[in-house]
């Protein structure tokens, strides 16, 4: 070894030892706490995901873009980001621990498009290999003191249609949970991330938070929620009655993608001021704006040039700034309640709401370890039907995705990525409530099942 290189590898031994970490951020009652000071945690957050749900990409395995972004999400005021998918078979440290440096924590999404819960063919993607796979995600970010929490689903559950799927959301939940105390891990709170349908809010919601068994109930939730448009209000854009809906959960509950850009060119954020306010502190622990970048759909903060190299901040990111500028979080414990326990289990659902049994090919996983991961390669969903019914992305970037994906899938498209569209969709389940029913940005809330196909048709080589 050169003399030099010996001492590059014992520098980056000492970095590595050094690395940066974070109190651990602890539930108590329906809120988040710093461990080491005791204060009440509020979320603000961006949801990361540059490249869209066109391209996969994982923004933490890569120094360069993390190391691009890390600095401007600290100017911006976060301290939370959340990121839809990561290669598990990558090395995270290096933004994981600029993100600590920076007093940054982060919420994950534990999918991947090809291994995630499919909403046509559920109990066939609920098995070991899928198992496998998130729980070598877990594997690779348990340690980090900056995670905050996983989310174990995104908008699986779209409609009154898929809400049958909702007990495999339960029995991943369940199985994560499992495989922390199994492997001892440290507890990060298991969530799940919840499309805005009017009609199931609050049955989804109790369901995922029902039972006497603690492992299959959520830790923590997040709404995927934009029906606050404009320059509205606390009671016109239905945050009220969200307040009110919630108000007896004992689990924390924040927005975990917000940010309607109907109505105005430019998104005021004055939702900010509303939700970091004791309006909504006792049941609200902040939220995540989708999104950081801009995709196409008019949701950026920032242009993301072409080359990956320039950064240009967007008249929203200095609103959102200014908005979180002059907003301090409620003083206190902001009204924060212990006194609720888990919501009583539905019953009148039109299906068995039992949560599954675990795969008993996955047992061996609590004992010896997931192994591996097999990132972005994972596949898990191969023998599954591939039901185009219930794909829910939209819009140009998904297509692109589902075009270059190996498998050509609806339940590739069923969680991970979602979220492109998961703007849309919830904003169309919304409009009854909401200021505004106008259509989202390209278009995209006007997509039917019928476009979603034809998508899928297009991508499945039906044409070509
Ligand atoms: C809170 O966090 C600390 C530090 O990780 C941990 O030791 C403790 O067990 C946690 N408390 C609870 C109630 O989870
Ligand atoms: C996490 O910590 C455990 C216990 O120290 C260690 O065995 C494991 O290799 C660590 N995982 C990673 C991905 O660093
Ligand atoms: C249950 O009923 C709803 C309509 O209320 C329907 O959309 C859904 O498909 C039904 N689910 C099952 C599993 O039959
Ligand atoms: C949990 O509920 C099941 C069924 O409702 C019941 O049989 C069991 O005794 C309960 N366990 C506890 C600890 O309450
Ligand atoms: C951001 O990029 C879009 C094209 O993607 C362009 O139309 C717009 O002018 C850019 N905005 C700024 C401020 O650079
Ligand atoms: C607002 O910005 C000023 C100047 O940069 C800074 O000192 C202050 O801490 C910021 N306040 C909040 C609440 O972020």
């Amino acid at each position: 070894m050169k003399y030099s290189s010996l001492i590059l590898s014992s520098l980056l031994a000492i970095t590595s030892i050094e690395a940066a970490s974070l109190p651990v951020i602890n539930v108590t009652g329906n809120a988040f706490f710093n461990s080491e000071t005791g204060e009440r945690f509020y979320i603000r957050g961006v949801d990361y995901q540059p490249g869209g749900s066109s391209e996969l990409e994982d923004p933490l395995a890569d120094y360069d873009v993390c190391s691009r972004d890390i600095p401007i999400f600290k100017d911006l005021g976060l301290n939370t980001i959340r990121v839809y998918s990561v290669d598990n078979s990558q090395d995270h440290s290096e933004c994981m621990n600029l993100l600590a440096e920076n007093d940054i924590y982060l919420i994950l999404d534990v999918n991947t498009p090809d291994a995630s819960i499919s909403r046509s063919d559920p109990g066939c993607s609920y098995n070991a290999d899928y198992l496998q796979n998130i729980f070598a995600t877990m594997d690779e970010f348990s340690n980090y003191t900056n995670t905050l929490g996983y989310f174990a689903g995104n908008e699986v559950i779209n409609d009154e249609g898929t809400l049958f799927t909702a007990p495999y959301v339960k029995a991943v939940v369940r199985d994560m949970k499992k495989y922390q105390s199994a492997r001892n891990q440290r507890s990060i709170p298991v969530g799940y991330s919840a499309a805005d349908v009017a009609s199931l809010r609050l049955e989804l919601a109790e369901y995922l938070n029902c039972g006497n068994d603690s492992e299959a109930r959520i830790d923590m939730l997040g709404v995927n929620d934009y029906s606050w448009c404009g320059d509205s209000s606390f009671t016109v854009s239905g945050y009220k009655e969200k307040v009110e809906l919630y108000a007896d959960f004992n689990i924390p509950i924040f927005l975990s993608e917000f940010g309607c850009n109907e109505v105005v060119s430019s998104r005021p954020f004055t939702e900010i001021k509303s939700i970091y306010s004791t309006s909504m502190s006792g049941v609200f622990s902040g939220g995540l704006v989708y999104e950081y970048s801009e995709e196409g759909s008019n949701y950026g903060l920032v242009n993301i040039s072409s080359d990956g190299t320039t950064i240009t901040k967007l008249q929203d990111y200095y609103n959102l700034q200014s908005e979180y500028n002059s907003t301090s979080d409620p003083s206190g414990d902001g009204g924060y309640s212990t006194s609720y326990t888990y919501s009583d289990c539905p019953t009148d659902w039109n299906f068995t709401i039992t949560v599954p049994d675990t795969p008993s090919d996955a047992e061996t996983y609590f004992k010896n370890g997931a192994g591996e991961g097999t990132g972005f390669d994972a596949d898990t969903e191969q023998a599954c039907d591939d039901d185009a019914y219930y794909i829910s992305t939209t819009g140009v970037s998904s297509t692109t995705k589902t075009k270059t994906s190996s498998k050509s899938s609806a339940s590739s498209a069923s969680s991970a990525l979602s979220s492109g569209s998961s703007a849309s969709s919830s904003y169309v389940a919304s409009s009854t409530t909401s200021a505004s029913s106008s259509s989202s940005a390209g278009g995209a809330a006007l997509t039917s099942y019928g476009l979603t196909s034809l998508f899928a048709m297009i991508a499945a080589g039906f044409f070509m």
